[in-house]
């Protein structure tokens, strides 16, 4: 039957608070007892796996985030060379593929033009072959690619993507852990990451509970016109994905820095005028960015930082902190995306837009 918003004012709230049940349904029968089994990948990806020297990963606006992330992470974990493009660019230049490359596409939808095309435009290409991380079965994506691991969102109606989002992370990290497994990563890491992803859908839940906490915050972008999200390492592309959804949802313009970038330039624009949202987790960064947040601090602007419970930025005047969970550094993006999407609901809802349907924006783009 048609999808029913339930309890929820809107189908984009619910998602949200589908995560946990969809992120665990995606991992579930994928995830050994200490790795994760090449088989998920289908019975062609321990061969295709083993000769892949590198990746090439295309898709189109969240799903291109996704991608971002993964490099971090393929990178550090799998050991292969990564390269990460939006479809619309891929397919319309010269592309050097090196021997033994394989192609990963992302996709909700499965039907988005550019993707599609650029799939099809590296079936000439001479890759070693391709995947589709994909939410929906029988999608034209799925069906043209030689391997394809399902997200398990469900249907997602919102057109700002949300829980199509996480549970492409969720693959992908799956995705890392085999290639990793097929090119040696240590048996210890293996254990250590399923261990985390087994508690992932936990801690989603606990980040959940804070909406009431981050609807107070909300008040204070509803009558601003600019915003800028900053981040660090495999957070940098979750700064990004924090601000699409502020622009997508609010209107509200809004941007992403990588934070040691910030001095070329975004600091400029830093008044009182222009809140900074930056997410914080406990990782090997997180001195370098608690002193590009006093920078921002010093030009008047006003900070809210999510941060790792552990961590230890205080708020002040100023300043405004919320505590997440701790999380193993490799699955914190996953974490730290939800409250920047209850954030982008709240402004949204203050502001009085169309959260479901935003102008303009469609929730799949299927024409050029
Ligand atoms: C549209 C949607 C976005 C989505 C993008 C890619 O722009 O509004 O939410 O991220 O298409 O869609 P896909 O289905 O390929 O992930």
């Amino acid at each position: 039957g048609a999808a029913s918003k339930g309890d929820y004012r809107h189908f984009m709230l619910k998602e949200i608070f589908e995560q946990p049940e969809v992120i665990a349904a995606t991992l579930e029968g994928r995830l050994g007892e200490r790795s994760v089994p090449v088989e998920s990948f289908g019975p062609d990806a321990e061969t295709l796996f083993e000769r892949a020297k590198q990746v090439h990963i295309v898709a189109c606006g969240t799903s291109f985030h996704a991608g971002l992330v993964a490099r971090y992470w393929l990178e550090r974990y799998a050991g292969v060379p990564v390269q990460v493009e939006v479809a619309s660019e891929y397919r319309y230049r010269t592309v050097v593929v090196p021997e033994g490359t394989l192609f990963v596409t992302l996709s909700q939808s499965g039907e988005t033009a550019d993707t599609l095309a650029a799939l099809r435009f590296a079936r000439e290409q001479g890759y070693l072959g391709s995947v589709a991380i994909c939410n929906v079965p029988g999608s034209s994506l799925v069906r043209e690619s030689d391997l394809t691991l399902m997200t398990q969102a469900g249907p997602e109606i919102g057109v700002a993507s949300t829980k199509a989002f996480t549970t492409q992370l969720a693959a992908l990290m799956l995705l890392t852990l085999a290639l990793g497994r097929v090119k040696g990563l240590a048996t210890e890491t293996q254990a250590e990451l399923v261990g985390a992803l087994r508690e992932l859908p936990k801690r989603v839940s606990q980040v959940l509970e804070l909406d009431g906490e981050i609807e107070a915050l909300s008040t204070a972008f509803a009558e601003k016109h600019h915003a800028l999200f900053l981040g660090r390492g495999a957070h940098f592309p979750i700064a990004l994905e924090g601000a699409l959804k502020l622009k997508e949802i609010s209107y509200i313009h809004a941007e992403a820095y990588p934070a040691g970038e910030l001095k070329h330039g975004p600091l400029a624009l830093v008044d009182s005028e222009m809140p900074v949202i930056s997410v914080a987790p406990n990782d090997e960064l997180l001195d370098k960015l608690k002193s590009n947040l006093q920078e921002v601090r010093a030009r008047g602007g006003e900070l809210f930082v999510f941060a790792d419970e552990r961590v230890g930025i205080e708020a002040q005047e100023g300043v405004h902190v919320l505590c997440l969970p701790h999380v193993h550094d490799a699955l914190a993006p996953i974490l730290y995306t939800v409250p920047l999407q209850l954030l982008s609901y709240h402004v949204a809802v203050l502001k009085g837009t169309d959260v479901d349907q935003p102008r303009n924006l469609a929730k799949s783009v299927t024409v050029e």
